[in-house]
Parts: structure tokens; sequence; C-alpha cells
């Protein structure tokens, strides 16, 4: 069986913005910069899983337009199967506005265009055409619920499929799909908005873990520089994040995270193994600008921190 990382999500273009701090409502702020890469929660996970050695499939929608054009050029080039992907006329590609600050944080609008035009039946069509692979299929919250809903309805029917959620942005999910996660994955935020109370230390994310556990088959909250928690039955434990020289720009550093984890998972099951690497390309991610342009090859990722990746 070959390993193979299936990646169900969006594809935007972003539009980043340089900016000291946030402005406050009514206040006009001047940005020092503003550059466009392509990003989407879906994309940048392909991106991070291609770039640690998975075989990657696409499944996505974009606009008949020259952001389209290039979102499907860039994946391409990273050596993505994006044969699945639908391009549709009369829709703008997703695009997302991207502010980040001098502290390193960000904030982003995504406006998802043509995202929202993923079909339900394209999705249970990709995800059934894996079957014979041993599958890891990736989903996220930037398109319309019912996509992950097929997704994992048509995933219970394929055997050897691992379901990862990124509930990002946070969004509620239903029982049936909760329980098919293996892991769900969460931010600090996204932690609180399923379990109602601020998630804002590792101690929180602990006490996060066990109210959530018995609703998915394991969890993996990230802490950002803390690292990251995971539950899986009645095993858990703190991955620490290795130093980092600065925090340049986090954006996309969680789809960093989730795309390394997807690639060590697709060969290895072992959850607190990916956890780990998941941390390595997160943290790498957060020392460069952008959200692609900052994932790591496999060989950076071993030269950054932590040696060699199984
Ligand atoms: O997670 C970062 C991503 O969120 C950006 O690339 C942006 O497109 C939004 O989807």
């Amino acid at each position: 069986m070959s390993a193979n990382v299936l990646v169900v999500g969006s594809a935007n273009l972003d539009f980043i913005i340089k900016v000291g701090v946030p402005p406050r409502p009514g206040q006009t702020v001047l940005a020092k910069q503003m550059v466009r890469h392509p990003g989407g929660k879906g994309a940048n996970q392909a991106v991070a899983a291609a770039r640690m050695g998975a075989d990657v499939q696409f499944v996505g929608c974009v606009g008949d337009d020259a952001d389209g054009e290039r979102v499907l050029r860039d994946l391409r080039a990273e050596g993505i199967d994006m044969s699945m992907v639908e391009i549709v006329a009369n829709v703008h590609t997703g695009l997302a506005l991207v502010s980040v600050f001098d502290s390193g944080e960000n904030s982003i609008t995504v406006v998802p265009g043509a995202n929202f035009a993923l079909r339900p039946e394209r999705v249970r069509r990709a995800v059934a055409s894996s079957a014979g692979t041993r599958t890891v299929l990736v989903l996220q919250a930037e398109v319309r619920p019912a996509v992950a809903e097929a997704a994992v309805a048509e995933a219970s029917l394929v055997p050897g499929t691992r379901v990862v959620l990124n509930l990002a942005p946070y969004v509620p999910a239903s029982a049936e799909v909760l329980a098919a996660c293996d892991p769900l994955v969460l931010n600090q935020s996204e932690a609180a908005d399923l379990v109602g109370y601020p998630v804002p230390d590792p101690a929180a994310a602990r006490r996060a873990l066990v109210d959530i556990a018995p609703s998915v088959r394991s969890v993996v909250i990230t802490l950002g520089g803390d690292g990251a928690v995971w539950a899986q039955g009645s095993a858990s434990g703190l991955v620490p994040a290795p130093a980092v020289s600065a925090v340049v720009d986090s954006t996309g550093a969680g789809d960093a995270f989730v795309g390394a984890l997807a690639a060590e998972l697709a060969h290895d099951d072992s959850l607190e193994r990916a956890v780990e690497v998941g941390v390595r390309a997160g943290s790498f991610a957060v020392e460069r600008f952008g959200a692609q342009s900052s994932y790591p090859m496999r060989s950076q990722l071993e030269a950054f921190s932590g040696g060699p990746v199984a």
C-alpha cells in the first residue's frame, strides 16, 4: 500500500499587509508593505505535507481568474496532484486579507469565493477513489460544513482512511464528524470555542483534552510557543516547542503543523511522533514571512531541530 495525504479544503490568494499595530475601530493606519502569496488553510496544509515528502492530492475549487491560475500553478509546482480541483466559472478565487503586526501576530479575514462552490459529491468521489491505499484525509473549515460531513461519511466506507480535522476557523461540528477525528486539531481559541471556557495555557489545554477526548478518537491542541498537547485513549502528553530565534510571522504556522503531522501519520501510526514533527514544522514556519513561503522541506526541518524525521 502506498501512503497518501488527501487534503480537502480551501485555496486562497493571501493579500498580506505589514502594519505596526492593529487599527482601532474607526482608525485608519498606513501599511508598510503589501504582498500577495498563495494561501488558504487547505492549500497550505497540502504544501506542508508535500514538502515533508508525502504523496499529496488536493481537492478544492478556484475561480476562472488570474488568482486561480496562480494558485493552481504554484500547487502543481509543489508536486501536488491537482486533478480533482474544479475551476468554477464566474466566481472569484478565495482570498484572504492577512494583517501581520510588529509583534509577529496576525489577523485574517477570508472571502470564500470559489471555496464555497466545492460540492460534497466531488469530495465523495475523491475519497472513494483512494480505496486500496493507506490515506490520511485532511479537512479544515473554510469550505461548507456539508463537505466535511460528506468526506467523513465516505471515509467510513473506505478501509485504511484516517481522518484529520483541523476545525479552523471554528464552526460547530456534528457528533458523527467529531467521532471520526483521529486527531481533531485545534488551536487555543478553537479549543475554547468548543469547550466553552478559555484555554490560555497548557494546564487549561490539558483540562480541555479531558473534556474533548470522549467525543473523538484523538485530539491535539496547539499552544504556539508552548508546543502542543495531545490525547488518545488513556494516553496523553505535552510536546514542547523548540526555541525560535524570532517570531517573524505566525501566519499559517498552524497549517504547517497540520500538514507535517498528516505526512508523518501517512507512514507511521504514532500520534505522539506526528505531533513532535508538527510542532517542529510550526516553529520553523514562525521564523519566516508568509504561509507556504515559510514551510520547511524535510531536510530543512532535520537541520532546524531534533535531528532526523522518521
Ligand atoms: O491559516 C492561514 C491561512 O488562513 C491563510 O493562508 C489564509 O488564506 C487563511 O485561509
